[in-house]
C-alpha cells in the first residue's frame, strides 16, 4: 500500500484526494491543513492523521509520497523540506512563485534522489494527449498554425483570498496561462521567436498573449483571468492540420477533414472508489491520469518521466519570458 501525505485541503487538494481515493493500492494516511475542518472534510472514508502546519505532517507522518497543494509561494519551501524525507513529491503548478527557488528545487532533487512530478495536468488531459499523439504520428500531416485558450473568472476562491496577489501567485500568467505554454513546450520545444503582450493598462498579468513561432509553424496561447464570476472557465484549442482541423470547444472535441466534422471518441473509464461507483473517471479530469502515473511510478521506484521538476522549470522559464517581453 502506497501511503500518501497531502498538504492543503483547500480547492485542488480535494481533487487530489478524490483521486487518491480512486486509485487502487493507495491510501492517504495523513492530511494537513490550518483550517482544520478542510483536512477533516477530505479525512472522510480514510484512517488519515490530522495536522495543521503542513512542516509537521513533513516530520512527524510515515508515508511514502507527499503531495504539496499549498498556495504556490509556499511551494518551494514546504518542497525542500518534503524532499528531505521521501523519495517522491508531488507539487502543483506553478512548480515555484519564481524560477531561482525553480532552480533551488532541482539542485535539491540532485543532492537527496528524490523524484518530483509537477501539476502540469494538461499533458495528462485526455483530449490533449489525443492531440498530442495525433501530432506525432503525423496522421493529419503536419500543423500549420494552432491556438491554445484558457479563460476564467477572476478565481477569489483561494484561502485569504492569495490568489488575487500577484506577489503570492503571479497572477493568470503563472496560475493559469503556464498550463498551455507548458502543454505547447512539451510537443513542440522552444519556439524559434515569439511576441507577447499583457494588458497595456489595469491589472498586469491578468492577461497574457504570446505567438509562439516556429520554423514551419505558428502557435497562438492566450490566457487570462479577467473575466467577470458570471463568465464560464474554458479551455479550448483548435489546431490546423494539412489535411485536417482538429478542435476541442464548447464540450466538443471534433474533427474535420474534406468530408465533415467527425465527434473524436474518448474512452470512459468508471471510478471504483467507495462512495464513487457510477461515477465517471473523466468528472476527475486530468488530474486523476497525473496522480495514477505519479502514484505507479512510486510504486515502482521508478522516474518520473513526464511532467518532470525539469519541465516545471522550463515552462517557468519560458513564462518569465513572455511577462517581460518588450520591457
Ligand atoms: N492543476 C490545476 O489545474 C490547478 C488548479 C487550481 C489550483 N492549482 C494550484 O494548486 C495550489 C493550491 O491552490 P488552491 O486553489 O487549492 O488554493 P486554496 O487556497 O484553495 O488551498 C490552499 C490550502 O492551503 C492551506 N494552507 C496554507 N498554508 C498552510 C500551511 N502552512 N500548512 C498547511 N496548510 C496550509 C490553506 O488553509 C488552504 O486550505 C496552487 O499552487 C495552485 O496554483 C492547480
Amino acid at each position: 500500500m502506497l501511503k500518501v501525505g497531502l498538504i492543503g485541503c483547500g480547492f485542488m487538494g480535494a481533487m487530489h484526494a478524490n483521486c487518491y481515493k480512486n486509485i487502487e493500492g493507495v491510501e492517504i494516511v495523513a492530511l494537513a491543513d490550518l483550517r482544520r475542518e478542510k483536512a477533516e472534510e477530505l479525512a472522510v472514508g480514510t484512517n488519515a492523521v490530522l495536522y495543521g502546519e503542513g512542516k509537521d505532517l513533513i516530520a512527524q507522518a510515515d508515508v511514502d509520497i507527499i503531495d504539496i497543494c499549498l498556495p504556490t509561494y509556499l511551494h518551494a519551501e514546504y518542497a525542500l523540506a518534503a524532499m528531505d524525507k521521501v523519495k517522491y513529491v508531488f507539487v502543483e503548478k506553478p512548480v515555484t512563485l519564481t524560477v531561482e527557488e525553480g532552480e533551488a528545487l532541482l539542485e535539491k532533487s540532485k543532492q537527496t534522489g528524490c523524484r518530483v512530478q509537477v501539476g502540469q495536468v494538461i499533458r495528462f488531459w485526455d483530449e490533449y494527449v489525443e492531440l498530442k499523439k495525433m501530432i506525432e504520428s503525423g496522421v493529419y500531416g503536419k500543423v500549420i498554425n494552432a491556438n491554445f485558450r484558457r479563460i476564467s473568472p477572476r478565481p477569489e476562491w483561494g484561502w485569504n483570498n492569495w490568489l488575487l496577489d500577484q506577489s503570492l501567485s503571479g497572477g493568470a500568467g503563472q496560475d493559469l496561462h503556464i498550463h498551455d505554454v507548458d502543454y505547447v513546450l512539451s510537443i513542440f520545444g522552444e519556439p524559434k521567436t515569439f511576441y507577447s503582450a499583457k494588458n497595456p493598462c489595469g491589472e498586469p498579468n491578468s492577461y497574457v498573449n504570446t505567438l509562439m513561432l516556429y520554423d514551419d509553424c505558428v502557435i497562438g496561447v492566450e490566457g487570462t483571468w479577467d473575466l467577470p464570476g458570471t463568465h464560464p472557465f474554458e479551455a479550448t484549442f483548435r489546431v490546423v492540420f494539412e489535411k485536417a482541423v482538429v478542435e476541442n470547444a464548447g464540450g466538443k472535441f471534433l474533427l474535420y477533414d474534406k468530408d465533415g466534422a467527425h465527434e473524436i471518441a474518448i474512452e470512459k473509464k468508471e471510478l471504483v472508489g467507495e462512495g464513487y461507483k457510477g461515477g465517471n473517471v473523466s468528472d476527475l479530469g486530468g488530474y486523476y491520469n497525473e496522480l495514477v502515473y505519479f502514484c505507479e511510478r512510486a510504486e515502482k521506484g521508478e522516474a518520473i518521466e513526464n511532467a518532470t521538476l525539469a519541465d516545471g522549470v522550463a515552462s517557468l522559464k519560458f513564462l518569465m519570458k513572455e511577462l517581460h517581453f518588450g520591457a
